[in-house]
């Protein structure tokens, strides 16, 4: 069953911390919900859960409508950051306590505890107290408990925040591979872009209280439609535009040319980004096409190993600094750029994003 979020408002005193959020989330799938912190992420998990009253909106399990069910009726999994275990409990009683309360038979408890526990690789640390195991340990402990019941969704609010880098991308994939096996339906909040890309089938990016835009990774990186995600997620350079009356964009002394896509919308564009990745430059002896080619100089270089990093200021927009990427440390025709050097920057058509 999907979850369907309608028209859901929060106010704590002159806080909207959540400001008319609706949304549709697929059974089965794994969404996350992103954004920096104080954007109402938290929120709009514990209002899912229960732990929140709304003060207005609906929350739909397909046709239930739960908004007002209190949060131990609705039965979902919830994992907080903070390691919530109980600490003088060994890790099987953690699994099995919630299912003691729930009235399964102790065959039944014995059973699922161990079913868990293979789950999440843990085995071996059933008689494990939570101070006896890792961070990382105790956290999938956590998400075996919110399992064992069956619940119909399952909630992570930073999971893996508390945790090391190492141990952090080693549970990001870990999570996802359990949530594909057991199929339920999971929203986990996250601040860590990286870590969101990796794991959600779609992202919700969220500002201010409000849904900034939602799509799956591939649509949110490659179609962002504001500068907040396109700044949020993966870096964007944004071209301020030349000023200049009429409809024709201009850069650099130049009509700028975009995918007609790009330009069907109604409103006046005002901003124009484009990856540091999709920039090409090439060395300004080369003759080009006139279409979004500038002559520009290197500013600087950085080396960073799998990739360089270069600053690049078109001649005729000195103000501007334009972010290029580039895998090794030449680009595809084998030009190898070097701080001073003249080149051509190219803007190539279908890289260029239209932000509101
Ligand atoms: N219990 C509360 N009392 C008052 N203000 C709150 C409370 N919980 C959250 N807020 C405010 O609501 C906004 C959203 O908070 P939160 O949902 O925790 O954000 P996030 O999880 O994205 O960091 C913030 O401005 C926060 O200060
Ligand atoms: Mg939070």
């Amino acid at each position: 069953m999907d979850l369907n979020i309608q028209n859901v408002i929060k106010s704590y005193g002159a806080v909207k911390a959540l400001d008319n959020v609706s949304l549709n989330i697929p059974h089965g799938s794994l969404v996350c919900f992103l954004g920096p912190s104080g954007c109402g992420k938290t929120t709009l998990l514990r209002a899912v859960a229960g732990l929140e009253e709304i003060d207005s909106g609906r929350i739909m399990l397909g046709d239930n409508d739960l908004s007002h069910t209190p949060a131990r009726s609705r039965n979902f999994g919830v994992v907080f950051q903070s390691y919530s275990l109980f600490p003088h409990m060994t890790a099987a009683r953690n699994i099995a306590y919630g299912l003691e309360c729930r009235s399964w038979t102790k065959a039944q408890i014995a059973a699922r505890v161990r079913e868990m526990l293979d789950l999440v690789h843990l085995a071996n640390q059933a008689e494990k107290l939570p101070a006896q195991m890792s961070g990382g340990q105790q956290q999938r402990i956590a998400i075996a408990r919110a399992l064992a019941p069956n619940p119909s969704l399952l909630l992570l609010d930073e999971p893996l925040s508390a945790l090391d880098a190492k141990v952090r991308e080693e549970l990001r994939n870990e999570i996802r591979a359990l949530q594909k096996r057991v199929g339920i339906t999971t929203i986990m909040v996250t601040h860590d872009q990286e870590e969101a890309l990796a794991m959600a089938d779609v992202i919700v990016v969220m500002k201010d209280g409000h849904i900034e835009q939602t799509g799956t990774p591939q649509t949110l990186y490659q179609q962002p439609l504001t500068s907040f995600v396109a700044d949020f997620i993966g870096r964007m350079n944004i071209l301020p535009l030349d000023k200049t009356a009429g409809n024709s964009l201009h850069f650099a002394d130049k009509v700028l040319k975009l995918d007609a896509a790009e330009i069907s919308g109604s409103a006046p564009v005002s901003k124009v980004g484009i990856r540091p990745e999709a920039v090409s430059l090439l060395p300004a002896t080369q003759t080009m096409p006139d279409d979004n080619h500038f002559p520009a100089t290197i500013r600087s270089q950085i080396y960073l190993g799998h990739i360089s990093r270069l600053e690049v200021v078109p001649d005729k927009r000195p103000d501007v600094k334009i972010s290029v990427e580039m895998h090794g440390t030449a680009n595809r025709a084998g030009y190898l750029p070097q701080t001073g050097d003249a080149v051509t920057l190219h803007l190539p058509a279908d890289a260029l994003r239209v932000l509101s």
